[in-house]
């Protein structure tokens, strides 16, 4: 049997496959039956094709996937799905939504526009998969012709800003859409390089979690991803546990806030890597040259520990790497070449050296490897013969151990996601910590089943209700902003 990152992305005649038959079915024929009718409405004529693809919760393993190492993810119920027609009589892409919030965006066909960075529009995302869709297809020989209109209708229930990865089901929906529009299909793992590097198109440095699990998620499993290829592993949670998600309200805006957060983390790393790499050997050029990721130089690490009789890659860091930020002279010493050069070809990393007063190599690096040993310690603690009580409480101590680290190392979090965390041990989680590239958006925290329904009241009462007094939510959409999430299944298309 192919393996199943192998395998193309599942069509499907009926929506049962990925909705099952409960209240999540009803809610899906709903959304599919106005989807329709708004296409009518709109474009007046139906769609061809549909194509879902989920948002995620990362269970844990933050902030590492752009750095080589594997994570841990779980598809949620939350979705976008795209309803789409080829349209050879208009030659424009029209990009509606079933919200009025969004208003409708036209692009021209051109799959080699530029996108207009500068001027944030919800429609980037169709077009950053649109581009990818492009430039894949063409490297893998498909004849496109001449470039055709696309009517589209996007329904996503994928909160944005949430750190749930609204901004990746829309770019795989959408990618996927138009691959179906177009009748060709590809292997779950190639879609999944292929969305991840679409998204780059929108300015973030985003690693492939987000995509990977999107594509590739199981029913029933959280997975374990690999990267450099990349590879999903079905990861079955011990029974008794349910992980419970809660958004702190403030919005995590990551592809607005890049240069000063999300890539210049990725920037910090990547500086924080060459000069491990130097500081333990490697000529100036080569390490400006060849390495990218804190996982190139982790085996150089790992042998300084071993020096020192330890096979811990952090101890390399604590005495290689100055505890206090580094200025950008103090880099470039070390280097022998500027910042600016060693970027020149990344606009969105030379944005970062614009807004940066200095670079915390220490504290980044350090988080990084030790994050990364987490996800491991994790996944077998999940297939250790401990009893499934055991096995929920060492999960629940990774998964506070990973929002410490993201929290003081990575400074991610934000007062909201500090208040919240807290809020969900005090009230007898097993764990919690921030999910996602934070800065706002969710927290994910690990309870015992049976006590669910109080833990969420709880939530409610101690951190919701001021906020509902206060106006920030409305007590009716409660729902949108905490609920329980059972690992749920990844992209699909639908043809009826
Ligand atoms: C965002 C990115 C992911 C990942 C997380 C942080 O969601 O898209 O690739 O880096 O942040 O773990």
């Amino acid at each position: 049997m192919a393996k199943h990152e192998e395998t193309p992305i599942p069509c499907f005649s009926s929506l049962e496959a990925v909705y099952g038959d409960g209240s999540q079915l009803e809610e899906a024929k709903l959304r599919f039956d106005h989807l329709n009718s708004k296409f009518l409405q709109v474009f007046g004529h139906p769609p061809d094709v549909f194509a879902r693809s989920p948002g995620r919760v990362n269970l844990i393993g933050e902030h590492i996937d752009y750095e080589g190492y594997s994570v841990l993810p779980m598809a949620i119920r939350q979705d976008t799905i795209i309803a789409i027609r080829k349209n050879h009589a208009q030659k424009v892409l029209r990009i509606a939504n079933v919200n009025d919030k969004y208003t409708e965006c036209t692009y021209p066909v051109d799959p080699n526009q530029a996108i207009d960075l500068k001027n944030h529009k919800w429609g980037h995302y169709f077009i950053c998969g649109y581009k990818g869709f492009y430039e894949f297809a063409k490297s893998k020989g498909v004849d496109m012709g001449d470039a055709v209109g696309l009517d589209v209708i996007v329904d996503g229930t994928v909160p944005t800003g949430s750190g749930l990865s609204s901004s990746a089901a829309f770019v795989c929906s959408a990618t996927i859409a138009i691959m179906a529009a177009f009748d060709v299909n590809f292997p779950k793992k190639e879609i999944a390089q292929l969305t991840c590097e679409c998204e780059r198109h929108i300015g973030t440095q985003s690693g492939g979690m987000d995509q990977a699990i999107s594509v590739m998620a199981k029913t029933g499993f959280a997975e374990l991803i690999d990267f450099n290829p990349i590879r999903a592993t079905d990861v079955q949670l011990p029974a008794g546990g349910t992980f419970v998600i809660a958004h702190s309200l403030a919005e995590s805006q990551k592809a607005v806030t890049a240069a000063t957060n999300y890539n210049n983390r990725v920037v910090e790393c990547r500086l924080a890597s060459i000069v491990l790499g130097i500081k333990l050997g490697m000529k100036q050029q080569d390490a400006i040259s060849n390495v990218k990721t804190l996982s190139d130089v982790e085996g150089l690490c790992v042998s300084f520990a071993n020096s020192r009789g330890s096979s811990d890659p952090v101890i390399a860091v604590k005495e290689l790497l100055k505890d206090k930020p580094y200025t950008t002279e103090e880099i470039e010493a070390i280097t022998g070449e500027s910042l600016q050069s060693i970027f020149k070809n990344s606009p969105s990393s030379l944005d970062v050296l614009k807004a940066a007063k200095h670079f915390k190599l220490h504290h980044r690096a350090a988080h990084v490897y030790s994050e990364a040993k987490r996800v491991h310690a994790f996944k077998d603690a999940v297939s250790s013969d401990l009893s499934d009580e055991d096995k929920l409480k060492k999960l629940g101590e990774l998964m506070n151990e990973s929002h410490y680290s993201c929290s003081v190392l990575y400074e991610c979090s934000c007062p909201e996601l500090e208040e919240l965390v807290k809020i969900c041990r005090d009230n007898d989680a097993l764990g919690a910590r921030l999910t996602g590239a934070g800065w706002g958006g969710c927290a994910v925290a690990l309870v015992k089943e049976a006590t669910v329904p109080q833990f969420i009241l709880n939530l409610k009462e101690k951190f919701y209700q001021s906020r509902i007094d206060k106006g920030v939510i409305s007590k009716n959409d409660l729902g949108l902003y905490v609920f329980a999430s059972k690992p749920s299944s990844g992209a699909a298309i639908f043809k009826f």
